[in-house]
């Protein structure tokens, strides 16, 4: 049995956080059901962040209670602080999905305090879900933002990656994604830090990867995590995304391609690549002056195609 790599989608939080053509909510919905009937199991839907702010993000509830009536899915939001936690956990959201930046500049930038204030609130979260019973309790995960590079401060070191992974850890999350939230890194630099992480963090917590394509090595990284023993990556349809807060973000990696590495590769990930080019169309309808991307859409599948799972492409 081929091993199996989730792809996550994050195209309806990170993909549109940084659109002004606010989604319609019907078609968000339409967007995420097309996905899961393409066979994608985890979906990022939304933000619960101030609606005043992030004015795509009005429906957040809307969104997410449609969202839990879908079977099979796990419905997992993004949260800037405890309020945020409190507002998907009222709901019952199967996982919320936290973030603190590496580089203090970018923490700054994104919401509005230090690294120090962010773990702070990090930790109150982690005390607030314990509060709810567990087999209603949202898993917790922690994205540690800008740990391949910040565009305010540049390099950022990974030895402090590292320590903020630890301090993350202790606090007792779930799951820790580390991003390369303006696409800073290469192969070597995915290698050498998710190494370092994982044998920081134990073989306990999900290590998962999300990458931005910002200079074309978003594949690659992929490719380099995947060897290192990633087996969770977040990506967007069409490769739209990228973080209001810091400047020069562009797209996601595309789903699409992600799920072609990972099929190419020999590893299973559910997810059939025509129905899943054929949800680009939602896209298309609900944000038509957006560039999309995604090279498998553009060229198609190759002739004789074989999924991991030895299922043939139509
Ligand atoms: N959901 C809804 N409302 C919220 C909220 C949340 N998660 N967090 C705060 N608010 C409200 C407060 O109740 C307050 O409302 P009021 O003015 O009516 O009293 C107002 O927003 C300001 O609250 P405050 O705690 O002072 O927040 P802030 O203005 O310092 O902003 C963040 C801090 C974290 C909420 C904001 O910077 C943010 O949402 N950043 C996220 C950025 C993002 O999404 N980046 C991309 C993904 S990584
Ligand atoms: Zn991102």
């Amino acid at each position: 049995m081929a091993e199996f790599i989730e792809v996550r989608e994050v195209g309806l939080r990170d993909g549109i956080q940084n659109i002004k053509t606010v989604v319609p909510t019907d078609l968000k919905l339409a967007w995420i059901k097309a996905e899961v009937a393409a066979g994608v199991r985890d979906i990022e839907v939304c933000s619960f962040v101030p609606p005043k702010l992030l004015p795509q993000f009005a429906d957040a509830e809307e969104v997410t209670r449609r969202a839990l009536g879908i079977p099979s899915l796990t419905v997992a939001a993004l949260m800037p602080n405890l309020k945020g936690a409190e507002r998907g956990a009222a709901l019952g959201v199967h996982r919320l999905d936290y973030v603190v930046s590496v580089s203090e500049g970018h923490n700054l930038n994104n919401v509005r305090r230090s690294t120090a204030e962010s773990l702070a609130d990090l930790q109150r979260i982690a005390e607030f879900l314990k509060t709810i019973p567990a087999e209603k309790r949202p898993r917790l995960l922690c994205g540690l933002a800008t740990s391949f590079g910040c565009t305010i401060e540049g390099n950022v070191p990974h030895d402090r990656v590292v320590s903020f992974a630890e301090q993350v850890a202790a606090i007792g999350v779930d799951e820790i994604a580390l991003a390369d939230t303006v696409g800073f890194g290469n192969p070597n630099a995915i290698r050498t830090l998710f190494t370092r992480v994982r044998k920081a963090i134990g073989q306990n917590i999900v290590l998962a990867a999300h990458f931005h394509d910002t200079r074309g090595l978003g594949i690659a990284n992929v490719a380099a995590a995947i060897d290192v023993g990633v087996r969770h990556f977040d990506a967007s349809l069409c490769g739209l995304g990228g973080c209001p807060f810091a400047p020069g973000a562009t797209g996601n990696i595309v789903t699409e391609d992600v799920v072609f590495l990972a099929e190419a590769l020999g590893f299973n990930t559910g997810i059939d690549l025509e129905k899943l080019v054929a949800a680009r169309k939602i896209v298309q309808e609900a944000l038509p002056n957006e560039a999309l991307y995604g090279q498998v859409a553009k060229a198609g599948l190759p002739k004789g195609f074989a999924y991991a799972d030895a299922r043939k492409a139509a």
